[in-house]
């Protein structure tokens, strides 16, 4: 097994990933570090939006590895995630050694056809296969692993612990150098005991205001700091209110690349009620924080307040 060095330590996963533009907390990055370290793969569960599936992509940029990406969903099946047998073609070959067979003396045996058509050629490979035989650097993202019946767990589990799959028809295919493997979850339903044993867990959640800030900053440079501090700051306090869904990262950044496109130079109550719309998308998650807007910014200071929910 040639074992790839993935990243070198936590501070050089921080680095790395930092300079593609995925900023990671240190939790994040420690996880990284040991995955490609142990080979194992990282199952990272958290609510949407707050860079699972991004992870998964910043590592692949960061390590110059491609991209492997079994997305999963409900009916989610072997043929689609792993392999299946290409019928048509099959059919053609069977037709066509019967008619060039036929007059001639015994023609192809059964077991010749069988052997045949069911061999590499005949072979449609799916992303769980596919990031098996690559011999080039790859990450493999399993994502929303939780949305697939649990069956498809079973199939998960042979590639996640012994980085192989078996074709009844082919024997078992190993692979020659390990992926790094991400699955992510929203958490939906619980995965079983079995996949959890052979991953790393990572928890992400919504982050610190400072790095909020520093990944706003990071997709809108041209967003003015001060209202970048604002943003963040009304974004969290949103955030506390029991909304339905709250606003995630990738609403934060669409919401700084709306006051640009906006031309808006802050976030004052009128600004967010125009644009409340980029981060809530549930009219009683609106209607709760204009109230909470109303009632934390009186009339007579409301369009001085920096602050508008406090
Ligand atoms: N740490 C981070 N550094 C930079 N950008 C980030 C970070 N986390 C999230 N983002 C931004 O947020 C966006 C959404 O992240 P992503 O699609 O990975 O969310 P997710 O957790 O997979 O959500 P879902 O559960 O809805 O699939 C990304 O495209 C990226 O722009
Ligand atoms: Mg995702």
């Amino acid at each position: 097994m040639s074992a790839t060095a993935w990243f070198s330590s936590p501070a050089d996963a921080l680095e790395r990933l930092g300079a593609t533009g995925y900023l990671a907390d240190e939790a994040t990055a420690t996880t990284a570090f040991l995955a490609g370290a142990l080979e194992k793969p990282v199952l990272v569960e958290g609510p949407a939006g707050v860079g699972k599936t991004e992870l998964a992509k910043a590592v692949a940029r960061a390590t110059d590895a491609e991209l492997v990406r079994l997305q999963c969903y409900e009916g989610l099946d072997e043929a689609r995630a792993l392999y299946e047998w290409n019928y048509k073609k099959q059919l053609l070959r069977i037709q066509a050694s019967q008619s060039l067979g036929q007059g001639a003396e015994g023609g192809a045996s059964w077991e010749d056809a069988h052997d045949e058509i069911f061999s590499e050629e005949f072979l449609l490979s799916r992303p769980l296969l596919t990031a098996i035989r690559r011999d080039r650097p790859t990450v493999l993202l399993i994502d929303e692993v939780d949305k697939t019946d649990v069956e498809v767990e079973g199939l998960l589990l042979e590639v996640l612990s012994d980085f192989q799959v078996t074709i009844p028809e082919l024997g078992t295919i190993t692979a020659v150098r390990r992926p790094f493997v991400v699955l992510t979850s929203n958490a939906a339903r619980e995965l079983s005991e079995a996949v959890k044993r052979r991953c790393l867990y990572l928890h992400l959640d919504y982050p610190s205001a400072q790095r909020e800030r520093e990944i706003v900053s990071r997709h809108v440079p041209d967003l003015d700091e001060g209202v970048v501090g604002q943003l963040v700051d009304v974004v969290a306090r949103l955030r506390e209110l029991e909304l339905k869904k709250a606003p995630s990262i990738a609403e934060s950044v669409d919401w700084a690349r709306t006051l640009i496109a906006l031309q808006r130079d802050t976030l004052d109550a009128a600004a967010i009620d125009a644009t409340l719309g980029v981060v809530l998308k549930h009219v009683s998650d609106q209607e709760r924080a204009r109230r909470a807007l109303r009632d934390a910014s009186p009339r007579n200071s409301s369009t001085t307040s920096a602050h508008p929910f406090r």
